[in-house]
């Protein structure tokens, strides 16, 4: 019998090849560490569409739910010309990730963005702002909010409304922030809770549940930051922020935005926790159906979500920090992908590979 079954969704776009890219990375690990993993595919999102009509399925939740922990590549396609958004709303493959976040309890959604000093090139911002580098983890929370509220949309008289609500519950709040300070434990030691506090009720009592949590971390320190400052801050001073922990809908925008000041979202793992070990893995960047089958995309980030849930759901730390470091040498030796192959900060010589061949190389790295 295998020591952990994982489940591996391949999903969409470039979903295929950089899981298959990741599980040889976790193959190479199993091997030098004497470990053995089971996978179990399971089908959401597009893929899951085309072969039940639905992007998620009882059968998907129930071998997720079987497993020790999933590994998810991406999902969705091209919404001009995929067939899939021509569905409605809740039979697209969005919902299947809604769903599967909702239906195994995944509220903590962790998004490192991290300044990586081989791709600092890569950085948008001018070097003055970046120096030493940056390393913040966004903690979002994923199943409640926005996203979950009630929604309709209806007529009156003519005039077409549309209702979304944004609801949380003090126990909502409470345990992802009990999270956030537990990570900043680990880190820095400093929780930036996000919120719009002098407009939400909700995030009013967003702010006093945390300042509640605080209590118990005098060691960890907390601010609160408006939403709005948080999106001019993270580009007028990234190096500023530990750990930022917010809400839903501010988490997914402000992730997309720290990501992008990393220069290299090609890199940048995530994972979505529930209150057990067991966790869901993705890279935190989309599908790409625009060179999907092409051998072009980056594995990285999902290499780096597979020994993310070494770490967190399967507690295999050294296997973890070998792939880390698996990633940190191939990236010093000059190899790069396409979309952080003219990011050189140190005028070294680059190697242009695709998707295969990076995966390859990393797992002969471990
Ligand atoms: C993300 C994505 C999803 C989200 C979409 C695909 C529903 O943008 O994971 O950030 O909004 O949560
Ligand atoms: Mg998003």
């Amino acid at each position: 019998m295998a020591d952990f079954r994982i489940g591996s969704i391949a999903g969409d776009g470039i979903g295929p090849e950089i899981v298959t890219q990741a599980r040889l990375v976790l193959d190479r690990v199993a091997e030098k560490y004497g470990h053995s993993f089971e996978y179990v595919d399971i089908l959401l999102g597009g893929a899951s569409i085309d072969a039940t009509g639905k992007p998620l399925t009882n059968e998907a939740i129930a071998a997720a739910k079987s497993c020790d922990a999933v590994l998810m590549g991406s999902i969705g396609g091209d919404a001009k010309t995929s067939p899939w958004y021509k569905l409605e709303p809740s039979l697209r493959p969005e919902a299947g990730l809604l769903g599967i976040r909702k239906a195994l309890n995944l509220f903590a959604n962790l998004r490192p963005a991290v300044l990586y000093p081989q791709l600092a090139g890569a950085c948008p911002l001018k070097e003055h702002l970046t120096e030493g580098g940056f390393d913040m983890l966004i903690m979002r929370e994923l199943t409640g909010g926005l996203y979950f509220g009630e929604r309709h949309t209806t007529e009156e008289n003519g005039v077409r409304k549309a209702v979304d609500t944004l609801t949380y519950d003090e126990n909502e709040i409470r345990r992802i922030a009990i999270k956030a300070f537990d990570i900043a434990r680990k880190r820095r030691n400093k929780v930036t809770s996000v919120d719009k506090a002098n407009v939400l009720d909700s995030s009013r009592l967003w702010r006093a549940v945390v300042e509640e949590v605080a209590k118990d971390y005098p060691d960890v320190e907390l601010e609160h930051m408006l939403v709005d400052n948080c999106a001019m801050q993270l580009v007028r001073q990234p190096k500023q922020f530990d750990v930022i922990l917010t809400e839903n809908m501010f988490g997914d925008i402000l992730s997309d935005e720290a990501s992008m000041v990393t220069g290299s979202i090609g890199m940048l793992a995530s994972a979505s926790l529930n209150d057990t070990r067991f966790g869901l893995y993705e890279p935190s960047h989309g599908s790409a159906p625009d060179i999907a089958g092409q051998d072009k995309a980056n594995p990285i980030a999902t290499i780096l979500s597979a020994s993310m849930m070494l770490r967190y759901s399967l507690d295999l730390d050294k296997e973890a920090d070998a792939i880390d470091k698996a990633v940190d040498c191939v990236l010093s030796s000059g190899v790069r992908t396409g979309d952080i192959m003219n990011e050189n900060a140190e005028g070294k010589e680059l190697k242009l590979v695709g998707c295969s061949e990076m995966g390859s190389i990393i797992a002969d790295a471990v």
